[in-house]
């Protein structure tokens, strides 16, 4: 499609029309340009409850129906993650651009095989790294480049929620969205797939640096009789804490779990600098920014950045269409963390600290 095309008017399609199709419909709907024409779910009676919701005049129950019919120039793909690589794959061979939620895939090699499909097919390719939407994370990383903290030495990174402690996401006993995360045999990673994609990002985006060595240990706390609900063995972890060193030397704790009482949805990235240090904090909605710099540093005085509005992941995808240019965080991007995501769990079998290739 040329980019003159795709000026007048950018058609979205969403496959997988549960909890997080929401806010892309949301989203997209408000884009100047962009209108949600489609929704696709194997739940046809959620798709159509959604399509009417949102003013979406189609609504489909299989991809290969919604391909045949055609009429989108991209798609968003959030169906649940082990159900990602082939509606992805079968979306890029019909020459459709996706934008997928998080993980990319259920592991590296798929995550890979997804991308070289991307770039291969010269299609624009984006994965929902949510918060990098965070103004405080893009402002934070602007100041890193700039050089105000000098060299970073150490960080704290955590992403914590409790939906095992409480019903304030509603039942995880009883609802298949949750009960779903909680089960290997339905394509979960566990905590580390839902949220410890995000945190590994959120801390190597904000840091500038990679990881050049990880050590991890998780854990599957006991929640059920028996480990199991219904269809569903609830055998993925729950809480991971990871050690890693950086490139450039610096050490960091990560911490990632589903079982932090009191807080429902919290990033935390602290980056120790030679000359100065940033702290960050966001959620889905909010970010905020507190910087420890120059004579500051002496009494530990720690003050708030006001940070520029950054355009939400939807937003880049758009322009991105528009531009041909593919946006960030792509698909190679998750890929990478995908990466670090398996080596966590060998880390963890084998006990010992890994080197990230
Ligand atoms: N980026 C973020 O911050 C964020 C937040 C929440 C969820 N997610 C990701 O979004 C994805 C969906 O999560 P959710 O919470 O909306 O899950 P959900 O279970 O609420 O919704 C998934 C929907 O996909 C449908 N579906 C399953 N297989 C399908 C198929 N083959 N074709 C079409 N539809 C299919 C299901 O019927 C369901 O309606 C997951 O990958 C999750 O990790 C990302």
């Amino acid at each position: 499609m040329s980019p003159d095309a795709v000026k007048k008017e950018l058609r979205i399609l969403i496959l997988g029309t549960g909890g997080i199709a929401h806010r892309h419909a949301e989203h997209f709907s408000s884009i100047p340009g962009c209108r949600v024409v489609a929704a696709v779910d194997t739940n046809i009676e959620r798709a159509r409850t959604f399509a009417a919701e949102h003013g979406i005049a189609e609504a489909f129950t299989g991809l290969d129906e919604a391909i045949a019919w055609g009429r989108f120039d991209a798609a968003v793909n959030s169906t649940p993650d082990g159900v990602h690589k082939a509606t992805t794959l079968t979306l890029m061979a019909a020459g459709k651009p996706v934008f997928c939620e998080k993980p990319l895939a259920v592991d590296y090699p798929d995550a890979l095989e997804m991308t070289e499909a991307a770039e291969a097919a010269g299609l624009v390719n984006m994965v929902n790294l949510t918060y990098r939407n965070a103004h405080a994370l893009q402002m934070a990383r602007r100041m890193v480049d700039e050089g105000r903290i000098g060299t970073i030495r150490h960080f704290e990174a955590s992403y914590l929620q409790s939906w095992l402690t409480g019903q304030h996401w509603g039942d995880w006993r009883t609802e298949e969205r949750w009960l779903w995360r909680l089960s290997s045999d339905h394509g979960s990673k566990g905590v580390l797939g839902d949220i410890g994609i995000h945190i590994l990002d959120f801390a190597t985006f904000g840091s500038g640096l990679d990881i050049a060595a990880l050590q991890a240990r998780m854990k599957v706390f006991d929640k059920a009789e028996g480990g199991r609900i219904g269809d569903y063995t609830l055998d993925v972890n729950d809480s991971v804490a990871m050690t890693v060193e950086m490139t450039n030397g610096a050490l960091g704790v990560i911490h990632m779990s589903r079982y932090a009482t009191g807080n429902l949805n919290d990033l935390h990235l602290i980056l120790y600098g030679e000359r100065g240090a940033l702290r960050i904090w966001a959620n889905q909605l909010d970010s905020r920014l507190e910087v420890c710099l120059g004579a500051d540093i002496e009494t530990a005085t720690w003050s708030r950045v006001e940070c520029p509005v950054t355009p939400r992941n939807e937003h880049r995808f758009a322009m991105a269409m528009m531009s041909g240019d593919n946006g960030q965080p792509d698909f190679r991007r998750a890929a990478e963390i995908q990466k670090l995501l398996d080596l966590c769990f060998v880390s963890d079998r084998e006990g010992r600290m890994l080197i990230v290739d």
